[in-house]
């Protein structure tokens, strides 16, 4: 049986080996390079504090993620496989490590956003 996700340095791992992932992947990758050159020393905390929030309500992130996205897609558009791939990628990092209600948290609000962001975007 798995651990939980119970504290930041959970979700610091979780973060960590995702975009290690995301760096890497032929269909998404170029979007956290080519489109957005990222600060990953910034990047990384943000995604922590964001998902921290998620979990344990801790009130620290303070961004828009829609409208984050809503920029990103008009540099080159998103599309629901570049979405998938995504969900795909995060879901396997959460399972690889950790399992119980937290972990399907972050899958099921991951997979929500998911689904508002390409609604709104997209229209
Ligand atoms: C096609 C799928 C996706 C792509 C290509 C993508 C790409 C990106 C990029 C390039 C950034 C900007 C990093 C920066 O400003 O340096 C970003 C930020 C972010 N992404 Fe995504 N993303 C995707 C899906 C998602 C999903 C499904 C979530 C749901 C949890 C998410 C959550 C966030 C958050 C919270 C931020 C930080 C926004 C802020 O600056 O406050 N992303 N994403």
């Amino acid at each position: 049986m798995k651990p939980d996700i119970t504290c930041r340095a959970d979700i610091e791992k979780i973060v960590r080996e995702f975009y290690d992932k995301v760096r890497k992947d032929e269909l998404i990758g170029f979007f956290f390079s080519d489109v957005v050159p990222v600060n990953w020393e910034t990047h990384l905390p943000v995604m922590c504090s964001f998902w921290e929030n998620v979990l344990f309500y801790t009130g620290e992130y303070e961004g828009n993620p829609i409208d984050a996205h809503r920029k990103i897609h008009l540099q080159y558009p998103t599309n629901a496989a570049h979405f998938q791939r995504w969900l795909q990628l995060f879901y396997e990092i959460i399972d690889a490590s950790f399992s119980g209600p937290n972990a399907d948290k972050m899958k099921g609000h991951s997979l929500a956003i998911a689904n508002v962001m390409q609604q709104k975007i997209t229209g």
